[in-house]
């Protein structure tokens, strides 16, 4: 018998950097998608196998032992054989571009948590929740979890640090151009590089985050009113605050300019120094939008927000 189980990607659309000072921050799933399909096998071996690589594993090794992107799937699987005279054999399918900060570990450590565990039992999506963020500690020992908690439920959601998720119930159309700089980017080095600008700047830092609440507010105003264009201004003005904050360079502003001026709006998505642009267009403009992307050959797609989040078969 085989388990099968998606899950979306994610994109930050307004407060990355200032979330981590206890602003507020929007953020939302994508239709891109990662598939998992998890199987039993006699021999009691966890195999993963994936377009990054392959990995075979007898269970019950020590986490830290193991040096691979994998190592998430590998948790999971060892966790749900615990008790079974079983192992398990992971194939792994994705459409969500790596590294780019589009969340496409958090959408492994869904996906695989419930196609591993809907082998064993039934899970409720508030289980596989827990066990995505238990799983992705082994690669990112901070996260807030709030990627996976995007991609389990989909949709909009607010996020804060201290009291934490909250749904966005509206279903907005908008379609979104992330465009790929293609740059790796290090969200723990973008962090530090904040964290130098707010010691160095303490009044300009509280004063900018005070404007990005205020921002980040309106804007949940600007989704309920369906104010498109208005909300495209917002996200011109959060890549102000966001290049204040020194986590843009040459190549991020020269796409966000070609999405500033083919779209309602455009900005950084995600810790930046690399990584994706994202401009918000809506059917009307969205042609055009992704050919000045692609005409100066920048790696772009347009991607719908995603209400489903986890799905499983
Ligand atoms: O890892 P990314 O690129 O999705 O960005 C993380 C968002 C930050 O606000 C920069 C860090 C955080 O922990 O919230």
């Amino acid at each position: 018998m085989k388990s099968k189980a998606s899950a979306p990607a994610k994109v930050i659309l307004f407060g990355e950097h200032f979330v981590v000072y206890g602003v507020k921050a929007i953020l939302c799933s994508i239709n891109k998608r990662i598939t998992v399909t998890a199987e039993k096998i006699s021999e009691r071996k966890i195999s993963i196998s994936s377009e990054i690589g392959k990995l075979i594993l007898e269970p019950d090794k020590s986490i830290l032992e193991i040096n691979s992107p994998l190592k998430p799937f590998y948790y999971l699987a060892n966790k749900a054989i615990e008790n079974e005279d079983t192992g398990i054999h992971i194939e792994i399918d994705s459409e969500i571009p790596l590294g780019a900060g589009l969340g496409s570990s958090s959408a492994c450590c869904v996906a695989g948590a419930a196609a591993i565990f809907k082998l064993f039992r039934k899970i409720s999506k508030e289980e596989i929740l827990e066990l995505a963020i238990e799983a992705e500690r082994t690669i990112f020992e901070n996260t807030s979890g709030a990627d996976c908690t995007v991609c389990t439920y989909g949709g909009i959601m607010e996020y804060e640090k201290n009291s934490g998720f909250k749904k966005i119930e509206d279903e907005p159309n908008y379609q979104l151009i992330i465009a790929n700089s293609n740059i790796e980017h290090s969200t723990q080095s973008m962090v530090s590089k904040v964290k130098e600008f707010k010691n160095k700047n303490k009044e300009e830092f509280f004063k900018l985050s005070n404007l990005e609440s205020k921002l980040v507010e309106d804007v949940l105003k600007l989704v309920k009113e369906n104010k498109i264009e208005k909300i495209g201004e917002k996200m011109n003005q959060n890549q102000k605050y966001l290049e204040t904050l020194g986590i843009s360079n040459n190549q991020l502003r020269e796409m966000i300019k070609i999405g500033q001026e083919s779209s309602f709006g455009a900005k950084i998505t995600g810790s930046g120094g690399g990584g994706c642009v994202f401009a918000l267009t809506d059917e009307s403009d969205l042609q055009n939008t992704l050919k000045k992307f692609k005409d100066n050959n920048y790696e772009c797609f347009s991607a719908k927000i995603d209400f489903t989040g986890l799905n499983t078969f």
